[in-house]
């Protein structure tokens, strides 16, 4: 029985934990939603990075968490190799946009990237992508789209905003067809845009691949939880979830409700 730690800025990370919870329910999860620095995705890259040390320190210390899966997108590219450097010997897992998986899908070999600006603009995306765009015999090709406000709409489920910017952002990738084949898999590259995939597939219709990354994610965290040593004072894990905010813990509670089933009051947690 292990403790596994969860962050996101607010509750996309919600669809990782989906995933996590189908794969490993027998697991104790911490949650925490930085709901009082959210959104991240159009944040500096350095208060990005400060705030991934400042919850890893405080999940660690006060919870005791055997591995830490950092299921933002946003918060990995910025931060994951300070995170790695700073707790060499402790699990941290990833979320990257699912490039690898939407190669090998994709028939036209255009495929369509949406994610924060941060993940856009960071290096770690850039040599992602540079990896597979160049190293492919065939012709492939990632169209980049960065959504700004579309994290924040789905933070405060808001129908109206989250409907006119996924179409504002399909079109512009859709623009991009002009000089290259028609897109047929798209990459949701930000935790938060599973929870838009309704209003992405009334737009985008039933034939373009929506690729998300929770899946992988969870089987990953698992194979890297099996290679840990037993706690030494048995487990005294219980299985379930810890919800927790910096901001206001209702909105998450809400949400995990909504979208998990969960039926957890949120606390607030300070870091
Ligand atoms: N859910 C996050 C990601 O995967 C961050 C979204 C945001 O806070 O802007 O990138």
């Amino acid at each position: 029985m292990k403790t596994v730690g969860v962050f996101d800025s607010g509750v996309g990370g919600l669809s990782v934990l989906r995933a996590l919870l189908a794969e490993m329910p027998q697991a104790h999860y911490v949650y925490l939603a930085d709901g009082a620095h959210a959104p991240y995705g159009e944040r500096s890259p350095l208060q990005v990075a400060e705030r991934a040390h400042r919850i890893t320190d405080g999940l660690r210390h006060h919870f005791g968490i055997d591995a830490l899966v950092v299921a933002c997108n946003t918060a990995t590219a910025l931060a994951i190799e300070g995170l790695r450097a700073e707790h060499p010997e402790w699990p941290i897992v990833g979320v990257e946009p699912a490039l690898k998986p939407a190669a090998a899908l994709t028939r036209t070999g255009h495929v369509g990237v949406m994610a924060t600006r941060g993940t856009v603009e960071s290096d770690r995306y850039a040599r992602l992508r540079e990896r597979l765009e160049g190293g492919s015999g065939s012709p492939l090709h990632f169209s980049s789209q960065a959504c700004d406000g579309l994290a924040d709409a789905i933070e405060r489920d808001d129908k109206a905003a989250i409907q006119t910017l996924c179409k504002r952002y399909w079109e512009a990738l859709k623009a991009s067809e002009k000089n290259l084949p028609e897109i047929d898999t798209l990459v949701l590259g930000c935790t938060h845009y599973p929870f838009a995939a309704d209003e992405l597939r009334a737009l985008i219709g039933p034939e373009v691949a929506l690729v998300e990354t929770g899946a992988p994610v969870a089987r990953r965290t698992q194979a890297v939880l099996k290679d840990l040593p037993a706690r030494k004072h048995g487990s005294g894990v219980h299985p379930g979830v810890t919800l927790l905010s910096t901001g206001d813990p209702q909105p998450l509670a809400r949400a995990a409700h909504r979208w998990l089933g969960l039926d957890v009051s949120g606390q607030q947690f300070t870091c």
